[in-house]
């Protein structure tokens, strides 16, 4: 039985990630589950996985080496899988230092703890132990309009303290694969969405604001392109990364999906409509109307596009899910679990949310 230690496994992707392994492997592995359960981390997440057996969650921060390095000693390691991060953009802007704290030094004790439990007294490591680093498309920088596409050569060019602190994080680890030989691969992935997404990201944060009849933020021109994938394509291809790939390899992952953001805004606002019945009174406030422009975000990059080209013909990994039925899927996860967005927006968010916007 193989074991994973899932960081960041209370975390939007994370817990996806946790889904979609006990959906596919049952109790055939076992999962610990590390997270620090910042703003961002939710046990309410993993409701459904926390009575089995083969699962475990660990409360400890990424940067606490004595933690991290207990959980080595006691547990049998396979597989890191590393999503643990601060993830999102606009508080990176406000706030860099724990960005780089927590991405940056935290994936170092990772890294450290998994060579320190994984190498043999000659400096080869055990059989079959394999590190995967999740990282971003945006360690690529920024595309022009009509400028092409990221392959997993394109030099990096991160402009946001988020992109830096992750671009550095993926350095590190292409630093102990060149020259420990360490067992790891990066896969760097377009934007996800899809359910337990927080609400500060932009897709949760529409269906919210207009449910609720509020202002609808689009930043700048709205002209801004992102290449978006249904988080569960995401997690397939993670586990599809460190099952078939070759080690010491990064697959960049993405759904050949661009939108402006301009453009997801009104779908969601269509789709809702649709969605809601005849005789629900909010669907008389969910116009485009609620559409409101505001300051641009700084540095903000104008387009993302991923190249999914290499994990397509070396691993057979493609997107399954179709924009329109995963949007569908979302809003639907986000009707059902009213309770768990309530939870989520009250406290911390909602001063975040008056300081970002006000
Ligand atoms: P998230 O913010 O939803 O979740 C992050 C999780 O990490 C939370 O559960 C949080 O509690 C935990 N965490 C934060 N700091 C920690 C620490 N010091 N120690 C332990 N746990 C800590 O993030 P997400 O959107 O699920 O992203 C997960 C990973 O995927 C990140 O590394 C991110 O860079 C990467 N990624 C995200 C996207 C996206 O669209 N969301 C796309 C590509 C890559
Ligand atoms: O590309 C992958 C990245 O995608 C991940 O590495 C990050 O962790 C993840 O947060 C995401 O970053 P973005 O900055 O692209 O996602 P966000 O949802 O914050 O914004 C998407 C786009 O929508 C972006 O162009 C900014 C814009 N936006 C966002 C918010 C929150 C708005 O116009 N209004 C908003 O209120």
């Amino acid at each position: 039985m193989k074991t994973y230690l899932v960081t960041g496994g209370a975390g939007f992707i994370g817990s996806n990630y946790i889904h979609y392994m006990f959906r596919k492997y049952g109790d055939s592995i076992r999962i610990l589950n590390v997270d620090a359960l910042t703003y961002a981390g939710n046990l309410e997440n993993l409701k459904g996985v926390e009575e089995r057996e083969n699962y475990t969650f660990i409360r400890a921060d990424i940067c606490d080496k004595e933690a991290i390095t207990k959980i080595f000693a006691e547990n049998d390691i396979d597989r890191v899988v590393h999503f643990a991060a601060e993830s999102h953009v606009d508080r990176s802007i406000r706030n860099p230092e724990v960005f780089v704290q927590t991405n940056v030094m935290g994936t170092a004790v990772m890294l450290n703890c998994a060579k320190a439990a994984w190498e043999l007294p000659d400096g080869s490591f055990k059989e079959d132990k394999k590190f995967l680093h999740v990282s971003t498309d945006e360690v690529y920088g920024s595309l022009e309009e009509d400028g092409g596409y990221f392959y997993e050569t394109t030099p990096y060019a991160p402009r946001s303290p988020y992109s830096a602190s992750k671009a550095s994080s993926d350095m590190l680890v292409k630093a102990y694969m060149d020259t420990y030989h360490f067992p790891a691969n990066i896969t760097n992935c377009s934007n996800n969405y899809g359910p337990y997404q927080f609400p500060e990201k932009l897709i949760p944060l529409i269906i919210n604001n207009a449910l609720q009849g509020k202002k609808l933020p689009v930043y700048g021109d709205g002209k801004n392109v992102r290449d978006w994938l249904y988080v569960e394509d995401h997690a397939k291809a993670i586990d599809m990364v460190q099952e078939k790939g070759r080690l010491f390899e990064t697959y960049n992952v993405g759904g050949h999906n661009e939108k402006q953001n301009i453009e997801i805004v009104k779908m969601i606002i269509e789709t809702l409509r649709e969605m809601l019945p005849e005789n629900d009174e909010r669907r008389a406030h969910i116009t485009e109307d609620l559409i409101t422009y505001v300051e641009d975000r700084k540095g903000h990059d104008r387009r993302y596009a991923i190249a999914p080209d290499k994990i397509r013909q070396e691993i057979g990994w493609e997107p399954e899910t179709m924009f329109k039925e995963g949007i569908r899927r979302t809003i639907e996860w986000y009707f059902d679990h009213e309770d768990w967005m309530k939870n989520v927006t009250s406290g911390d968010y909602q001063k975040y949310y008056e300081e970002m916007y006000s």
